[in-house]
Formats: structure tokens, sequence, C-alpha cells
């Protein structure tokens, strides 16, 4: 499995290279093996175990791992309480993995106004199991798996929406086809004025932006929001820009 291409994934080692489901993908040759991995989306691969989970080896899998696990979660919190999120906001955490930052949100909006979603059925069940861990049953937080991006489930009732290092991951023609169905699909879920966070957005071009309802509207860098504080190097981050869409 290459994790090469992925720049919020933290290559060490010790990640726990035995979770990934390989099955018989070891036999094949390197090039059909990377195609059937691309297709797949090398996150979906992921399984944990319930020991797994126990031993917290999911925060191997993202950026920064266990050591930065809290700071890079509170980053997404106090970024987005500066644009504005409050309590009662309703927030769609895209690409929300294990609740590194949803278990901070969830304990920051009010009860029923966060939800989750996730392609990776197993950091979906990790997150409910965060969420009983850490007593935050009662702000009744939602979790879906979902697939290309599509919200047609989901009530258009969110005032904001973030997918934090989750358009970066593609890399191939067919992966890029995820970002085409997230431009096409982020509208549905939300409310006219609602305001829609990417981050790792250096491959953003405005030509995404094909459904007419959703205008960029800014475009932020380190100078307007120092990382520094949580733990990234800024010569070396890939955080920037991350650009604001407005529903229109
Ligand atoms: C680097 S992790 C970031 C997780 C979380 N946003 C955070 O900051 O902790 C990328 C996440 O995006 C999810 N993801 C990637 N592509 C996806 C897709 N097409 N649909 C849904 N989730 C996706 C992965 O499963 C993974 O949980």
């Amino acid at each position: 499995m290459t994790f090469c291409n992925c720049p919020d994934l933290l290559l060490n080692k010790h990640m726990p290279k035995h979770h990934i489901k390989k099955s018989f993908s070891k036999y094949l040759p390197k090039s059909v093996r990377q195609y059937f991995e691309n297709k797949l989306g090398h996150y979906r691969a992921i399984s944990l175990s319930d020991q797994d989970v126990e031993n917290c080896n999911y925060k191997e899998y993202m950026g920064g791992g266990a050591d930065k696990w809290e700071l890079r979660g509170t980053f997404q919190l106090d970024f987005l309480k500066a644009r504005g999120l409050s309590p009662a906001s309703k927030l769609l955490d895209i690409g929300c993995g294990p609740i590194r930052a949803g278990a901070h949100f969830i304990e920051y909006l009010n009860a029923g106004n966060y939800l989750g979603v996730d392609y990776n059925k197993d950091f979906i069940n990790t997150a409910r199991k965060i969420v009983e861990e850490k007593n935050l049953a009662g702000k009744r937080p939602a979790f879906a798996v979902i697939e290309n991006f599509d919200f047609k489930h989901i009530a258009a009732e969110y005032d904001y929406a973030i997918a934090f290092s989750v358009l970066n991951h593609f890399y191939n023609r067919y992966n890029n086809e995820q970002r085409n169905f997230f431009f096409q699909n982020i509208s549905k879920p939300l409310k006219k004025g609602a305001l829609v966070y990417i981050s790792h957005a250096a491959w953003f071009k405005e030509s995404y932006l094909k459904n007419p309802g959703l205008r960029l509207t800014n475009r932020f860098n380190n100078d307007d929001f120092d990382i520094t504080r949580y733990g990234w190097d800024t010569g070396k981050n890939n955080v920037y820009p991350i650009i604001e869409l407005t529903i229109e």
C-alpha cells in the first residue's frame, strides 16, 4: 500500500500497517495493485479492530499522529469560531474520520447540531465509540457513511461545512472525479448563505465551481490565522490555502 502521495498522512514506522486490508493484493504486479488501490482510495482501505480503537492506533493515520491529535482538532474548531461558528450553528464535518476535530465540534455545538460523514465505516464506528467514551452522547451527534459525496439523504439545514484534509488526497483521474462529485453535491445539505471550508487546497481552481450557487468568497493563509500555534511548522505545512465557498 503506497501512502506517499498523501501529504497529510503520517508516514512513520509506528503505522500499524497490518491493519490495512491487503487481501491478495501483495501477489499482484505493482501496476495492477496501484490501479486497484487508487480505485479504492487509500483511506477507504483502512480497517480498525476493537483493539486498534482501544489502543488509539487510528491516530497514526492522520498527519501529526497522536502527538498533535488534540492541537489539530482544536485548530479546526478555533478556525471555524473565528469565521463565525456559534453553538447554535449546524455543522457538517465532511471526511470526519475518527473525529479528531469532531469531538471538539460536538462539545462546542448545541445538541443535535453536528453531522460527521466519511466513506470509511471503521472510522465512523470509531467516532461513535469516542462519543461514548467522552460522554458526548447527550449532544446527539449524527454520523453517516457516504460514498461519492452523495448528500441526497441529508436535509438542507447546515450553516457550515468543513472538509479538512480530505480533497487533497486525490491524485489520479478516477479520484479527481471525487472532487467533481464534491462540488456538484455540496450545496444540497447546506442552507443559503452557508459557508464551506476546504483545507490543503493548493490544487483548487475556480473551474471546479460549475454549480452557479457556489461562490469562492475567501482564501486564507498563515497571515490570517497562525497555524504554528497548533504544532505545524509553517515552512513545511500544506494546510493553506484554506478556501471559503458561500452558498448563494
Ligand atoms: C486526513 S483524514 C482527515 C480527517 C478529519 N477531517 C480530520 O481533520 O481529522 C481524511 C479523511 O477523509 C475521508 N475521506 C477521504 N475521501 C473521502 C470521500 N471520497 N468520501 C468520504 N470521506 C472521505 C477519509 O476516510 C479520512 O477520514
